[in-house]
């Protein structure tokens, strides 16, 4: 795992600063905002997906930390795959929906992990990235399988916010690695991803539920 660039008091200081001088730009531009200083543009354009909502919604995702290397103002792209990776491919992708399985179009999800050997990047945005879902609620991202770091059983970091709803922080954990996640003591069941593969590339399904504000 690479050592912090910055230090956890300098990060937080830094994302206060940034985050409140984009929230007020905003304002000042009579544009919304998320919590994390995007501004809200619509539902993206239909990545014709065609994902099925599940026959039962649940009552929220569950929260969890975000940890000490959230970086705000990532890219918004949808591919974070780096030239020369030694990482598998992996596309990871869903829905946001209400708890009743309405979509939440427009919703921002942000993203980021750790490489194939479990570094993350903290001076540039090597594997993080958001997007807004489209119309359906759908988001996609195209990325490698993050690896191991010590404590920790692989996951990703996420962050989804829609236009009318809170900020859910949360990771998502992989299936088939029944040792490690029972050894990671913040790992939960419920924020387990379907995953399979097909044409060499891991397919990774995850949908998140929001209440409304
Ligand atoms: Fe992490």
């Amino acid at each position: 795992m690479s050592k912090r660039s910055v230090t956890r008091r300098t990060l937080v200081a830094g994302l206060a600063a940034g985050t409140a001088g984009a929230a007020a730009a905003l304002f000042l531009s009579g544009a919304r905002s998320t919590t994390l200083g995007y501004a809200f543009r619509g539902p993206a354009s239909d990545r014709g997906l065609g994902l099925a909502p599940p026959a039962a919604c649940t009552p929220g995702t569950v929260g969890q930390t975000e940890g000490p290397y959230y970086t705000p103002s990532t890219p918004r792209r949808a591919n974070l795959r780096e030239p020369g990776t030694g990482g598998e491919p992996l596309v990871l992708q869903g829905l946001v929906l209400t708890p009743d399985c309405r979509p939440v179009s427009g919703a921002v999800v942000d993203i980021w992990h750790c490489d194939e050997r479990g570094r993350y990047d903290n001076s540039s945005f090597r594997y993080r990235g958001h997007q807004f879902t489209d119309a359906a609620g759908a988001f996609r991202f195209e990325t490698v399988r993050p690896g191991h770091y010590p404590g920790r059983t692989p996951h990703f970091h996420v962050k989804v916010q829609g236009e009318r709803t809170g900020l859910l922080t949360t990771q998502l954990y992989f299936p088939g690695l029944r040792d490690a996640n029972r050894r990671d003591s913040i790992y939960r069941d419920e924020l387990r991803m379907q995953l399979g593969r097909a044409g060499g590339i891991w397919r990774a399904h995850f949908d998140f539920m929001l209440a409304p504000d």
